[in-house]
């Protein structure tokens, strides 16, 4: 027998790709999507432009960028059988199980002839993007007792998204925070889902396939659902000074209980998403008020770096959405599913970049188990 090859738990600092979308040095805080920082990308472009140059690698011209734009609106809407489907699950459930429903489903509507056409590839990668926002949408007001609203053929993707809440259209700041957190949340390199997404579309399966496991995985607290939790935690502190908020930061360190919004596997500084999304914030407050929990959020933000700063542990890109978001009026348990509104491009991303060379993921296993036991019978054992 050959030596055991060396395990590494969360295959960490294991190279699971060559990829040339998105380049992160976590020590310095730098993310670039295709080369470009992050920083720009959020102060020049839409989500939609950005969507582009994730999955096709480069920068649009004003003409494809009005076609992708036009051939995503004409993409929109959902089949009415995806609308019913919805409608059968229970409005109790967690969003993002009625998301990866919904998005499995489509993959019987619009079957392809085969992943390698890539005519099939093209339209599916328009098809999720467009329908993604929508089936989120549709599933808040179906749960609510109300009917969805039509998708908007004038309003651009962020925009579009709000209204199809409420029905109402969105101011242009409300646009334009929010098109910026879905460009932030659009990639960012080979986390869980993402990872998710390279084996699944490895198989050769449909792209919606891809897509509704890798949302999946987005689901779990340790990953896109830590959002959420940020709000939970934060309304949780109960003595909001200063000393109150390092005393409780203690406490739960004390007990080893990870801080929601707080660390990352790449990120050894703040990460930059969370600067901007803050900056973000602070715009917003200065047109329509600041939430308590922003102030709880600063605070633990100082009394944390001091804390466990010397760790590496700062906040993350979740520390500071789910403020944005609350200030937005969107309901707490729809901020992973816009997480994975945003991320769609991404997960296409890669598994277009994986389609190019693939080979099947397979990794190995190292064996702890017992090997050559001899067979109990039922009536031998014990
Ligand atoms: N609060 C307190 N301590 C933390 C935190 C935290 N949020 N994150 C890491 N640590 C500590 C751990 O307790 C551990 O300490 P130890 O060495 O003394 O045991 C050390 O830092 C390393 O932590 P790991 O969990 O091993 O780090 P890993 O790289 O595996 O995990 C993760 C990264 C999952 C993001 C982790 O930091 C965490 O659970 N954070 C909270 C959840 C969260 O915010 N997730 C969103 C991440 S961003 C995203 O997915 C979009």
């Amino acid at each position: 027998m050959t030596d055991a090859p060396e395990y590494i738990p969360g295959l960490a600092g294991v190279p699971a790709a060559r990829s040339s979308i998105c380049l992160i040095d976590g020590s310095v805080g730098k993310l670039q999507y295709r080369g470009y920082p992050i920083e720009v990308l959020a102060e020049r472009c839409s989500y939609e432009e950005v969507a582009y140059l994730l999955v096709f690698g480069r920068l649009p011209t004003t003409t494809q960028l009005d076609e992708f734009r036009n051939q995503m609106i004409a993409e929109r809407g959902l089949k009415f059988r995806i609308i019913d489907l919805l409608k059968t699950l229970p409005e109790s459930g967690e969003p993002m199980d009625a998301l990866t429903a919904a998005v499995a489903a489509m993959g019987m509507f619009y079957k392809g002839d085969h992943i390698s056409d890539p005519e099939f590839l093209r339209l599916s990668v328009i098809r999720l993007l467009a329908k993604v926002p929508t089936i989120v949408a549709a599933w808040d007001r179906i749960r609510k007792g109300d009917d969805p609203i039509k998708p908007s053929t004038e309003l651009g993707h962020a925009a579009n998204f709000l209204y199809m809440l409420e029905g109402k259209v969105p101011t242009s700041l409300a646009v334009k925070v929010f098109d910026v957190a879905l460009i932030l949340h659009a990639e960012h390199s080979m986390n869980a889902s993402t990872f998710t997404a390279r084996v699944t579309g490895s198989t050769l399966t449909d792209p919606y396939a891809v897509v509704a496991s890798a949302i999946g995985s987005l689901a779990g607290p340790l990953h896109g659902g830590a959002n959420e939790q940020v709000l939970s935690t934060l309304d949780g502190i109960s003595d909001r000074s200063a000393n109150g908020i390092r005393r409780w930061a203690e406490d739960r360190l004390a007990r080893k209980e990870k801080v929601m919004g707080f660390g990352h596997r790449v990120y050894k500084v703040k990460d930059p998403r969370a600067t901007i999304l803050q900056g973000l914030a602070t715009q917003l407050f200065a047109k329509f008020g600041s939430t308590p929990e922003y102030d709880v959020a600063v605070e633990l933000e100082t009394q944390m770096a001091d804390l466990v700063g010397g760790k590496g542990i700062y906040p993350n890109v979740d520390f500071y959405s789910g403020i944005v978001y609350q200030k937005l009026g969107i309901p707490t348990d729809l901020f992973t599913p816009i997480f994975a509104i945003s991320r769609v491009a991404g997960w296409l991303a890669h598994l277009l970049e994986q389609l190019e060379g693939n080979r099947i993921f397979r990794p190995t296993q190292i064996w702890v188990g017992e090997a050559d036991r001899a067979f109990v019978s039922m009536d031998e054992r014990s």
